[in-house]
């Protein structure tokens, strides 16, 4: 069947033209500049890619397992450098899922196993995420979801879009009933690296040998742009398989999304990277929660982790209705609704983007919309 396009993505492309003044719903911390990584790139540099690795650069693949806290646990050849964690997500999906195949997957989450899976003629039972428990992931729902045939779980942690954060101890749970019926958890954790309660949670390709790990550059360093990512994954045969259908559609990966993440990765960077992205993120999520907080009507579950997070909108007001509107005159605003993750009720808030975003009047304008609905 088909790829059919997802609300998310329907609403991106309607609003492509809209220019707004300010942007409330950014994922990705402050983008570096090109010239940030002058100084290590080599104009020598062959721009040809031939007799590089299929499998990505080693030393970037060196520098994911660092970074992921895989060292010793997985080895190079479990990683895969893709275009991004979309590219990661989508391999292993495409390869793993075959019409008929039972996949589970969570609400709110990102729209892109569902996409997939439907697309494939897959089964899909949803394991739905409650904002009344803080969003949290309930096993045994997702247990009761889980049957002997299985093939795939697909969940993000930090989870997309409510930034709740599943612990070491969740996870081993999850990777338990993964287990009980030998089915593959996907585990995609592109929003890594930015934990504001409690540590980093652990990669899943180290808790479950049929765990597969997505992650890329995208969101805690804002390199999106690159289109590069990974998948990681101690069966060899899964991470073959994603070669293989990778072979047939883009190839290989471009050079310089490879060698700027590689960059960027080397722990001298990496680490002042980081620690920039979390001081920056911190002070914008605390604006950004006093202001939920001060607002009345809003609610929300202060995320735990990442730059967005999902805010629960008074009585009688719809997020696609206030999304649009408050896309036009005079507030020129751009948030994403709820329904892109089948939550009418709710809009996305990020805090991501840098100062281009204009944050706080954005937050003005979305203070004064509200104030004067229906208006
Ligand atoms: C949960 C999740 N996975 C994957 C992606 C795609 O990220 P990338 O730029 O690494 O392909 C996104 C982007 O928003 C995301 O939110």
């Amino acid at each position: 069947m088909k790829v059919k396009i997802h609300t998310l993505f329907q609403y991106l492309l309607d609003t492509t033209e809209a220019a707004p003044d300010c942007v409330l719903g950014l994922s990705l911390a402050r983008s570096p500049r090109l010239g940030a990584f002058m100084d290590a790139l080599d104009p020598d540099l062959s721009l040809d890619w031939n007799g590089q690795d299929f499998r990505g650069l080693p030393a970037l693949r060196d520098h994911v397992l660092a970074q992921s806290r895989l060292e010793g646990v997985c080895a190079r050849a479990d990683v895969l450098i893709t275009a991004g964690a979309a590219e990661a997500n989508y391999l292993a999906i495409r390869q793993l899922v075959q019409p008929g195949d039972h996949m589970v997957i969570e609400r709110p989450g990102w729209p892109q196993a569902a996409v997939l899976g439907q697309a494939i003629g897959a089964r899909i039972d949803v394991v739905d995420r409650h904002e009344a428990e803080g969003w949290r992931l309930d096993p045994e729902a997702l247990a009761a979801a889980v049957r002997p045939d299985t093939r795939l779980i697909f969940l993000t942690n930090p989870n997309n879009p409510t930034g709740r954060l599943m612990d070491a101890d969740e996870l081993a749970a999850v990777a338990g009933i993964a287990r009980r019926v030998g089915a593959w958890l996907l585990v995609d954790e592109v929003y890594a690296g930015l934990e504001w309660e409690g540590v980093r949670a652990p990669s899943i390709a180290g808790i479950y040998e049929r765990g597969i790990t997505t992650g890329s550059v995208s969101k805690a360093l804002g390199l999106q742009g690159l289109r590069t990512g990974w998948l990681i994954c101690r069966d060899p045969g899964l991470v073959m398989d994603a070669v293989i259908l990778r072979e047939n559609s883009s190839e290989i990966m471009n050079i310089m999304g490879e060698v700027i993440a590689e960059i960027a990765l080397r722990p001298e960077r990496l680490g002042p990277a980081i620690q920039a992205a979390r001081g920056e993120g911190r002070a914008t999520l605390d604006r950004l929660d006093a202001f939920v907080r001060a607002t009345p009507g809003l609610a929300w579950e202060r995320p735990q982790a990442g730059l967005i997070g999902l805010a629960h909108l008074p009585d009688g007001i719809d997020g696609d209705a206030l999304a649009r509107r408050l896309l036009g005159e005079p507030w020129r605003t751009f948030v994403i609704p709820g329904s892109a993750y089948g939550m009418p009720r709710h809009i996305r808030l990020g805090v991501g983007g840098g100062p281009e975003v204009r944050l706080d009047d954005g937050l003005s304008r979305l203070a004064d919309c509200l104030s004067r609905w229906p208006g």
